[in-house]
C-alpha cells in the first residue's frame, strides 16, 4: 500500500517552494500539500493532491461573510482535503468541539475529505493519560460514522510539534493499532510531530503506520525529497 504523505506549510511558503512543488513527481508515495489558500490555485500538479489547512464553520457555500472560505469554494479549484483539529487551531483559535464539527459537516457536504488531528499536552502525555484524551478527541468523529472513509487521522502529539521530539515509533504504532481496532480499520491514520528526513523512515516503513504529516520539514525541498524517497 502507498504511504501517504502529508505536507502542512502552515503560515509560511513562497511562489518559489510553488514552482518547486510543481515539479515534483513522487513515484511511490501519495502526497497531499497544505499551502496557506492563497497557494492552493498555484499548484498544478496532477501527480500530488491539494489539501486547505482550514474551512468556514458558516453553514453556507457561500455568502457576505467576509474573510472565510467554504469546502464548495475549494472543491471548485480542486482541492481534496481539509485539516481539521490541528492543535495550534484548538489551542490559539480556542477551536471546541461545536466548531469542530460544524466544520466537518463543511467539509463532509462539500465533499472533502478530512484531515482530523488529536494528540496529547506534554502533561497528559507525563500523566499516561495519552489515550484518555484521544478517546474524548476520537467521541466527536462518532456521529460522522457513515463516512469513516473520508477521515485521515493525524496522531500528533502536541509536546512533539515543532519541537524535534518525536515519539518512539513503537508507541506511535500501538497507539495506531488500537485507533485502527476501534475503527475497524476504516480510516487512515498518519502520524506528525517533527517528522524529519532522520526519523521518517522508520515511520514510513512501519505497517500499521499510514503515512506522515509533515511541518517544517516540508518547506525545504530536499528533505521533503528525502522524506518521500523513503517510500518505496
Ligand atoms: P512539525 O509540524 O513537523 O513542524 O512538528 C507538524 C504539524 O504541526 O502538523
Amino acid at each position: 500500500m502507498r504511504k501517504l504523505i502529508i505536507a502542512n506549510w502552515k503560515m509560511n511558503g513562497s511562489k518559489e517552494l510553488v514552482e518547486k512543488i510543481n515539479l515534483l513527481d513522487p513515484k511511490h508515495a501519495n502526497i497531499i500539500i497544505c499551502p496557506p489558500y492563497p497557494f492552493l490555485g498555484a499548484i498544478k500538479n496532477d501527480k500530488i493532491q491539494l489539501g486547505a489547512q482550514d474551512i468556514t464553520k458558516i453553514p453556507s457555500p457561500n455568502g457576505a461573510f467576509t474573510g472565510e472560505v467554504s469546502g464548495e469554494i475549494l472543491k471548485s479549484i480542486g482541492v481534496n482535503y481539509v485539516i481539521i483539529g490541528h492543535s495550534e487551531r484548538r489551542d490559539y483559535f480556542k477551536e471546541k468541539d461545536a466548531i469542530l464539527t460544524a466544520k466537518i459537516n463543511n467539509a463532509i457536504h462539500a465533499g472533502l475529505k478530512v484531515i482530523y488531528c488529536i494528540g496529547e499536552s506534554l502533561e497528559d502525555y507525563k500523566l499516561k493519560n495519552t489515550k484518555e484524551v484521544i478517546l474524548k478527541q476520537l467521541r466527536l468523529i462518532n456521529k460522522f460514522n457513515k463516512h469513516y472513509s473520508d477521515f485521515i487521522i493525524a496522531y500528533e502529539p502536541i509536546w512533539s510539534i515543532g519541537t524535534g521530539l518525536v515519539a518512539d515509533y513503537k508507541d506511535i504504532e500501538k497507539i495506531v493499532s488500537w485507533i485502527n481496532n476501534m475503527f475497524d480499520h476504516k480510516m487512515k491514520i498518519v502520524y506528525g510531530g517533527s517528522v524529519n528526513q532522520d526519523n521518517a523512515e522508520n515511520m514510513l516503513k512501519s505497517w500499521p503506520i499510514d503515512g506522515v504529516l509533515v511541518g517544517g520539514a516540508s518547506l525545504k525541498m530536499e528533505e521533503f525529497q528525502h522524506i518521500i524517497s523513503y517510500c518505496r
